[in-house]
Order: structure tokens, then sequence, then C-alpha cells
């Protein structure tokens, strides 16, 4: 993008609900393009966060029965326990609630004061609390039958009262021109011209002062208003960089910012936040990127309508990197998308098990067996067909950053994987596995594992910053050091000195997820866990009203949200020590091991853990583990489980590190 410094935004989220995957879906897209730009040198920051004042927060508060600021800092933290998990690595999360950000603000606002751009006056109108906006409909104020928000489906209210204005109609002009001169500020381009069109049939001026909302930012000089919340939440992108503090080294370091935000909040973005920074004299954004909606059964997702996909069920089923995967490669950037768990595992399997997955494990076992481990030196033999490979390898990296500048991110993608379809290629055609059988065949088995390796190496350095845990893994398989996040893959030339050492594990990166038992146990925990639920609130501020949750099923990762209980509780699970007898895969189930484990009791038990992926039979015969003694046996794959192991969950990818003993402890020993 030709910038010395890369700053982007995502929208500030509503806490008036609880995160799910649309709130997931624009972070984890500036997370990745965040990892982009730095993996390419270029000083880049990344910001999030919550939008907290406002009639709706305020409602959904009182609807709990709770403090204002109770209320939205438990949400904030849903919000971030949401996101870890996602690989999401924000640099800042900014809150509207921040003393501040309250007093940037304020200082916003005096300059636009100041400088004659607001007025007092009043308002009538019938207004939307959870657009927080007046909508421009056709009622009288005393109709008995209210009208209803085009978006929510909800009554109107009417609003009369004393307000500032913004004079947004002088803007008209200067806007056009500015589209006009800059036509990457509002993108994509269908957009932009929605946009135009917006604005060339005409501005009214701004109310951005209520008297009837209580929680928010006083106005400076009459607090019996509060400031308009979008005024304020706008204003989140400079105050979060210390403008208008003594401290803006950040902003004069990162500012002007690339927006991202969803296209049903593009005119807040693309229209009035120009205006305020051109009243107030402050440059503005680099451009505002409006992407799409996700969609089930062609609806847009979210709270109102109770359809999202949730993040604690999609966190259980699958990791990180193949959400990530999914989501920026299932939908094209910009436009609206439908996503399911159904596409999602369809997109694991053919795309990362069958494609890179296959490709990476298959090319590090014949380098393994072939050459004890050490990557062979391309040279001495090189045939046209493995050159062919090194130039289409090239090709697909220009792609995939040229596809990248331009946001096509799920193109970016398809460059990468056309890549991955000429090595395949070409190892099928070279066949290696017949050339490892012909002693004078050595010089072209060792061209084409090197060209394969080494086209391994390049295609993850791409796929780097949209699935950073899995990349690091490969590349520690490869026998390489470092971190790829930080090898800039247009630095990188083909068959340059290879630092490696030994290849010894190698496991499979991406195993197949089994669709039809994955779909069976989401359908069993379609409803949140019942905390989570008598928490969840919808957009008027009305608790949810969902059925009784039903109970979840237990996985190795262990429930989504922390809950007090009571030693009562606690002594209910019966925790024993135990040793492994036996253990062995079981057929066409990647993820388990079958292992029989001694308790202390007559006969030997039968459990089944998933762990195949981390753990081999060698790895955990004759270990001490520890086991849920008293779990109710359930079936899987046709076998039956007895109880279920501990272990703990590591990294970003929930690696299972089984939990033990230091001393010698009996088989049967209970925990308590
Ligand atoms: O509008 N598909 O907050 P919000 C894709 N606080 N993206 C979705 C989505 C879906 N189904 N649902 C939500 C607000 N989003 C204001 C913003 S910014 C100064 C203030 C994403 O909690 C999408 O990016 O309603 C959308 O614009 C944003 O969440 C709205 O989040
Ligand atoms: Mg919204």
């Amino acid at each position: 993008m030709g910038v010395k410094t890369f700053y982007v935004t995502t929208p500030i989220y509503y806490v008036n609900a609880k995160p799910h995957i649309g709130h997931a879906y624009p972070t984890i897209v500036c997370d990745i393009l965040t990892r982009f730009h730095r993996q390419r040198g270029i000083d880049s920051y990344f910001l999030t966060g919550t939008d907290e004042h406002g009639i709706n927060i305020e409602r959904a508060a009182a609807a709990r029965g709770l403090e204002v600021k109770t209320h939205v800092d438990e949400i904030v933290d849903e919000f971030k326990t949401a996101f870890a998990p996602l690989g999401i690595e924000y640099d800042q999360w900014i809150r509207t609630t921040d003393p501040l950000h309250e007093a940037a603000v304020a200082k916003l606002w005096r300059i636009l004061d100041e400088r004659g751009h607001i007025y007092e006056s009043r308002y009538e109108g019938w207004y939307c609390g959870n657009c927080n906006e007046f909508k421009d409909v056709d009622a009288r104020p005393d109709s008995v039958e209210r009208p209803s928000c085009p978006t929510h489906e909800r009554p109107l209210e009417w609003l009369g009262e004393e307000s500032y204005f913004f004079r947004l109609s002088a803007f008209q002009q200067p806007l056009l021109e500015h589209y006009e001169k800059h036509p990457e500020f509002v993108q994509p381009d269908v957009r932009r011209n929605e946009v135009i069109s917006f604005v060339s049939g005409g501005l009214t001026d701004l109310s951005v002062s209520r008297v009837s909302v209580k929680w928010g930012i006083p106005v400076p000089g009459d607090p019996s208003h509060t400031i308009y919340v979008w005024f304020e939440a706008l204003s989140n992108y400079i105050t979060a960089l210390g403008w208008g503090s003594d401290d803006h080294e950040k902003f004069d370091r990162y500012w002007p910012a690339l927006h991202l935000v969803g296209k049903d909040i593009l005119r807040f973005h693309a229209v009035y936040w120009p205006a305020f920074l051109m009243a107030a004299g402050i440059e503005l954004p680099r451009m505002v990127y409006a992407h799409g909606m996700l969609l089930r059964g062609g609806q847009k997702m979210g709270k109102s309508l109770g359809n999202a996909i949730d993040l604690g069920i999609l966190k259980r089923h699958f990791a990180p990197d193949q959400i990530r995967y999914f989501l920026l490669r299932e939908v094209a950037f910009g436009q609206d998308g439908e996503v399911t768990y159904e596409g999602l595992i369809d997109r694991v399997n053919s795309d990362l098990a069958d494609g890179l997955g296959n490709f990476a494990s298959r090319t590090l076992t014949m380098v393994r067996n072939y050459f004890e481990g050490r990557p062979p030196r391309p040279g001495r033999e090189r045939s046209d067909d493995a050159a062919d490979v090194e130039r289409r390898i090239d090709e697909a990296k220009r792609r995939f950053d040229a596809e990248f500048s331009e946001l096509n991110l799920s193109r970016a993608l398809e460059a990468a994987w056309a890549g991955i379809a000429r090595v395949d290629k070409f190892i099928t055609d070279n066949q290696p596995w017949r050339l490892a059988k012909d002693p004078e065949a050595r010089p072209r088995l060792e061209d084409v594992l090197a060209t394969a390796y080494e086209a391994l190496r390049h295609i993850i350095l791409l796929v780097a910053p949209v699935m950073p845990a899995t990349s690091r893994e490969i590349w520690g398989q490869m026998g390489l050091s470092g971190d790829p996040l930080r090898v800039n893959p247009n630095e990188t030339k083909w068959g340059e000195a290879l630092d490696v050492s030994k290849i010894d594990r190698v496991s499979p990166a991406f195993p197949k997820l089994e669709k039809e038992r994955i779909m069976a146990e989401i359908e069993n925990e379609t409803s949140p866990p019942v905390s989570e639920q008598a928490r969840s609130v919808d957009r008027t501020g009305q608790p949810g009203t969902e059925a009784a949750a039903p109970k979840t099923t237990p996985s190795i990762q262990g429930a989504p949200d922390a809950q007090i209980i009571t030693i009562d509780d606690f002594v209910k699970i019966e925790l024993r020590a135990a040793t492994v007898l036996e253990a062995e895969k079981v057929p066409k189930a990647d993820k388990l091991l079958r292992l029989v484990v001694d308790l202390g009791e007559a006969q030997p038990r039968q459990i089944l853990a998933g762990i195949a992926q981390y753990y081999s039979p060698e790895d955990v015969v004759g270990r001490k583990i520890i086991i849920v003694a008293n779990l109710a046996p359930r079936k899987l794959r046709g076998l039956e489980s007895n109880g279920m192991l501990l272990a703990a969950s590591v990294g970003e990818d929930g690696r299972p590190v089984l939990a033990t003993f230091t001393e010698d402890v009996p088989n049967g020993a209970r925990l308590k």
C-alpha cells in the first residue's frame, strides 16, 4: 500500500449483547492485516474496543438491574475472553468510558464549537434507540400506531428536546470533492457510489447532543446535555492514539487510519466522521472499507434474530486457524456471505487437511525418510519441471501480495492455493517414492524433494498471518528456526541458504474433521451455558427469552466460562489416579486414542481421548494420568468411553498436555 506505517481499526462494539461471530469477523481480518504488514517490515498498529455509552446500553444494564458501569465491565470482559482464543492480538482496546477518551472528546467538541460548527436548537422526530439515530419516517407524533425502525423492526420513539446541532449541511461540497479526489477513500466501489449518491441528495444538520440520555459524556459548558454517542464513538479512532492529550506520539506516528467497518455503519464513517474531522482541521482517514454481512439462512446474523454462530461452540470444535482461514476464504471480502458449520468443516477438510496439510506432511515425511531428516540441496540436476514450480510459486507470491493490498483477501488465498496445486501435481508427476528405490536417480530425487520443500517454505510464509499457530508448527516441523511471522516473504529468495536442523516429528498440522460426529455434537449444544444466558440481553434491552439451556457435551477443552461452584458441586466429580496399560489409534478417527487404563479396580477400563494429534500410543503407555472416573459412559465411533482424562489446553491451538504427578501415587487414589 506504499505507506510507512499501517494503522487499522475495527468498529468499537456495543456492549449491550454478548459477542458473536459477526464481531469476531472484522476483528480477525484486522488482526490478519496487521500481521501481514508487520511481516513485511511495516510499523503497524491495531485498535479495537467497545462503545459503552448511550441509551441502549443504559437500558441493557437496567434490564439486568445493574449499575451501568458494572454491566459494561462484565460485557467488555466477555468480548476479550471471546476474542483471545481466536488468535486476535490487538495493540490496544479502547473503551469509550476511558477518562482519556472522555477528555479528548470534550476537547474535539470545544474545537468545533469555537470554529462555529455547532449551534443550539430544538429537535423533534422519530428516534431509534438501537440505531442511535433519528429516522426519516412519515408519521405524526401522536400516532396511535408508532412507526417501526426499518432495521430493527421495533417501534420508534418520538423525541422532542433541546439539542446542539452540527452544521453537516456545510460539508456537502467538501465531502463530494474529497470522494472525487480520493477514489480509495470509500471502498469497495459499490459502497463508494452509495455514499456519493447519498451526499449528493443533500445533507441536513445533525443533532449531536441529548438531554434525555444521562449515560454519556457531558457537553462542555452545558452538562444538562450529553454528547451524541456516534460523535464520541467515532472519535475513538483518534483519542485512542492520544489525540487531544499531552501524549500524542502515537497519533503523530500512525494516523491516518484504515477503518474497517460493516456496511451497516458506513454512513457514519464515510459522511459524518470525515465532516467532523474537516470541521476540526484534522487529516481524514486513509480509507473506509465496508465489509459485508455474515448471513445465516440468507439473514444477517445477529443478536436481534438470535441466529448468530456461537463463539463458544466454534471454539470447542475448531482450532482458531481453521476459523480464521474459513472466514477469509469462504466470504469474498466486501460482500455478504453465508456461513455454516458444515461449510467450515468442508473447507477445513478440502483446503487444509487435503490441501496444505497433506502437501506439508507428505513432503516432510519423504524428506525425513529419504534424507534422514536433512533437506536435500537443490542444484545437481535441475529439471524444467522444477524450474516451472519455482516460477509458479513466485507468481503466487506476487499475486498474493497484490490481492491482499486490494483487500481481495479470498483471492489472495486462492493464489496461494494455486501454488500448492502446482507443487502437488509436480510431486505426483515425478513420483519421488519410485525415484527413492533407484540409487541412480538420487540427483533427481534430491531435486524433486528440495523443490517441494522450498515451495512449502514460501507458502508457509504467505499463510502465516492468516494461520499463525499452524504456520509456526509446520515451520518447526520443517526444522527451520525463528518465527515465520518475522520473515518477509518478499525478501526471501528461492533456494537461499537454509537454516535447517533435523526433521524428526512430522504430524499432520490439519487433521481431517469428522463431519457427522461434529455436527451431531453441535446439535446437542446449540444453546449457551446457563451462566451466559442469564446475561444475554437483546438489542431493546429486554432480557433474553431463550428456553433453559440444555446440558453441554463435555469436551477436552472444557467449558468456556468460569463459573463459581460450591464444594458440594466439586465433590460430585470423582478424580482418580490411573496408569495407561495399552493405547492405540482409533481407525478413521484422526483425533482419538483408545486407552486401557488401570484405576485400581477389578477390571481395567477403556476410555477414548481426543489427543491423537499430539500424543502417539507409545507416548502414553505406562504414564500416570488423572481420570474423571464417574463420567457417564458415552460412545464415540462405536466404542464406549468410561471416563475422561485431564489435560491442560495450551497455546493458540489448544494443544493438550496431560496432567500427572511428580511423586509416586497408587492407581485409584482419589484427588480432592
Ligand atoms: O454498530 N456480519 O456496534 P455493533 C458481519 N458501536 N459483521 C457483523 C455482523 C454480521 N452478521 N454483525 C455485526 C456498532 N458485525 C457501533 C459502532 S464504531 C465507531 C461504532 C460487525 O456492536 C460489523 O463490523 O452493532 C458491524 O459494523 C459491527 O459489527 C457493528 O457492531
Ligand atoms: Mg449493530
